[in-house]
């Protein structure tokens, strides 16, 4: 019997793509830069199933191109704002995502922005590498406590609690703004719910993202959100670029208005080496790698492959964001 064809958009860790190669005829681009759309557009032509990345957008077209033999798409990521899921969904097509998995990594990472912002660490290495360095100075790169400091969690899902828990550990007050969350958890978790952003914003020292992005978190940090903020707040987002309005966030960088950013993620993203962001000196931007650890990016490859096989063999996906596909099934 043949095995179902696939396309895998990047190499993705070993775990995953071992376990789609015994069970597929697959074909993966190995560029290191995702496939440009056209390639994408005719690649995806009378495949089965598509092992797809957050740097891919899925929509309608690429759905229509792929043809009706296409039963799952498997996105190697949690968030999922790179699939239309609705006109998946239209054409009854599952699609997973990989959850939990990376929950920790991700707060370990945001933890480490906050403690690099807080203590210079990126500008102590620069100093040092610059040749500066020429004497213990009591004024020297002085930068602001962690502990007692109070964290503000914009989301508290899963990343969210464990910013929470890691906080809790460095003996800072949280609190977190989300409509969503029930209180009763957050007091288990040692957080504070605050009624609105706006006041969130006006206590935290740290502002730490962690919501999804939707049509309702799109520049939810936008000028009036940073007007809230202390003018020594550190803002830290590992979440998704969009989230932030990047213009603000430039103006209020540049005059002061919040101390800091340190950002995992960025609009636009890549972001261009001479964008205005990174000028500024009190603006941190690493590459998309809160979840970059090799355990826990073998495991995402893992959970992807797990998704785009089971929706091959046509099986319920173990993580699927569009469970109604299935109606009652
Ligand atoms: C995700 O999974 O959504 C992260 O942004 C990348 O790991």
């Amino acid at each position: 019997m043949n095995k179902p064809r696939v396309y895998v958009t990047r190499v993705v860790p070993e775990g995953g793509l071992a376990m789609i190669r015994a069970a597929c005829d697959a074909e993966v681009w190995a560029e290191e830069l995702p496939p440009p759309r056209p390639v994408l557009l005719e690649k995806v032509h009378g495949i089965d199933g598509l092992l797809c990345l957050l740097t891919d957008q899925i929509d309608a077209e690429v759905l229509d191109a792929a043809g009706p033999r296409l039963r799952v798409v498997s996105n190697h990521a949690v968030g999922y704002d790179n699939v239309d899921v609705a006109a998946a969904t239209a054409r009854g097509i599952p699609v997973g995502n990989t959850p939990g998995i990376l929950t920790e990594t991700t707060a370990d990472f945001a933890f480490a922005l906050l403690m690099a912002a807080a203590r210079r660490v990126v500008e102590g290495a620069d100093y040092v590498r610059a040749g500066k360095w020429r004497t213990w100075g009591p004024m020297l790169l002085l930068g602001h406590d962690v502990h007692g400091a109070t964290l503000g969690l914009v989301g508290m899902g899963r990343i969210g609690q464990a910013m929470a828990r890691r906080a809790a550990g460095f003996g800072m007050k949280v609190v977190y703004y989300d409509p969503y969350f029930d209180a009763a958890r957050a007091a288990a978790a040692g957080a504070e719910g605050s009624d609105t952003l706006e006041a969130l914003l006006a206590e935290a020292d740290f502002i730490s993202v962690h919501v999804p992005l939707t049509g309702e978190t799109h520049h939810l940090i936008d000028a009036r959100a940073l007007a809230k903020a202390k003018p020594t707040a550190v803002l830290i987002n590992t979440s998704r670029g969009p989230v932030v309005d990047t213009d603000a966030l430039v103006d209020a960088l540049a005059s002061g208005q919040i101390a800091y950013a340190a950002l995992d993620v960025t609009d636009p993203e890549p972001l261009p080496a001479d964008h205005r962001l990174l000028a500024l000196p009190n603006c941190l931007v690493v590459p998309h790698i809160a979840s970059a650890s090799w355990a826990t990016r073998t495991r995402m490859a893992v959970m992807a492959a797990e998704n785009l096989l089971a929706g091959l063999r046509g099986e319920r996906l173990p993580n699927c964001v569009n469970p109604e596909v299935y109606g009652s099934r």
